[in-house]
């Protein structure tokens, strides 16, 4: 590593951090649950002595054991350019900032978003950005994972966000403490969720519909049963957990060329369970349609 590349990491890692200072009220260790501070630019600290460095991309590493997750870095930057080259789930985040914005633009000055299982981070960028830029309203975008090759995709190429290697299920925040969740196409843990949420704060979760990626997916898998499924049981949890304020379905098909193509491959786990020679078919295909059917829950609160 050179000089100025080292001066440049360690200038993100202050900036960073500097930037973490400023909502550092909203951290609890993960270990203990104490309050923490930044200390010197260079890490958070709880009241305890337990200690986190923020990382030279300016994340930080919130776990207290190390995972190892099948999500590679090449699946997140194959994810990020799909969304951001080939504008693929740009319909999702608009439909995301629209209901943001109808369900507390009115009542907040200041909106605080949390994505849990947030990935490589461009939802939770295009978003803040979306809700910023139209409804004039200053956001906090939080964004954790459990994968490392994700957060620090994030770190490296969205600023002004914090960023953390963490536990949607342990999370190092104290109660109460975001305006909006969201949880796209991720694991979820609604009793944390729930503590997590400020009174009148709003759930949007995204689960795929019958028809999401179902052109890949015939592809992929000759056995019915893995070509379609059913997201009913979700949904009912769902609906147990929160009181529901509305859910709708986003669908619509688009043409993708032959980068986006490969990026679509790459980037989702589909793949992980079907042969070789199928994917190579798929990936070598100059263009085709491809859908995208999700649901979007959205909930309040329960306690
Ligand atoms: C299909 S990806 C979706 C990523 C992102 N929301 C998106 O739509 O691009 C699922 C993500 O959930 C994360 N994940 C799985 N279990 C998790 C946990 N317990 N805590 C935090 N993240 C988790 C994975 O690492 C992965 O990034
Ligand atoms: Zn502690």
């Amino acid at each position: 590593m050179n000089e100025v590349t080292s001066l440049l990491q360690g200038n993100k890692r202050i900036k960073s951090a500097k930037y973490v200072s400023k909502f550092e009220t909203i951290f609890a260790c993960p270990i203990c649950k104490s309050s923490m501070k930044v200390m010197d630019f260079k890490s958070l600290i709880c009241s305890y002595h337990h200690t986190f460095d923020f990382a030279k991309q300016g994340y930080m590493n919130l776990t207290t054991h190390s995972v190892n997750t099948k999500y590679s870095k090449g699946l997140f930057e194959a994810r990020r350019k799909l969304m951001n080259e080939g504008a693929f789930y740009k319909p999702v985040s608009h439909a995301i900032a629209k209901i943001i914005s109808e369900h507390l633009v009115k009542t907040k000055e200041n909106i605080s978003i949390l994505d849990t299982g947030c990935g490589e981070g461009s939802h939770l960028s295009n978003i803040c950005d979306m809700v910023r830029s139209d409804f004039f309203k200053s956001v906090v975008g939080v964004g954790i994972d459990l994968s490392k090759e994700g957060i620090m995709i994030a770190s490296k190429n969205y600023s002004n966000k914090i960023w953390a290697v963490a536990d949607l299920a342990n999370t190092p925040f104290k109660n109460k403490q975001f305006d909006v969740i969201l949880n796209i196409l991720s694991p979820s843990n609604y009793t944390e969720f729930n503590r997590l949420l400020k009174r009148d704060g709003l759930i949007i979760k995204i689960v795929p519909q019958s028809g999401y990626l179902k052109e890949l997916r015939e592809h992929l898998f000759h056995k019915p049963e893995k070509q379609n499924y059913s997201n009913s049981e979700t949904v009912e949890r769902f609906n147990e957990s929160f009181q529901v304020v509305e859910s709708s379905r986003l669908s619509y098909t688009m043409n993708l060329n032959q980068s986006s193509i490969e990026w679509l491959v790459q980037m989702t786990p589909l793949t992980w369970s079907t042969t070789e020679e199928r994917v190579k078919s798929f990936f070598n295909k100059d263009s085709a349609q491809i859908t995208v059917d999700l649901d979007l829950l959205i909930g309040k609160n329960t306690i």
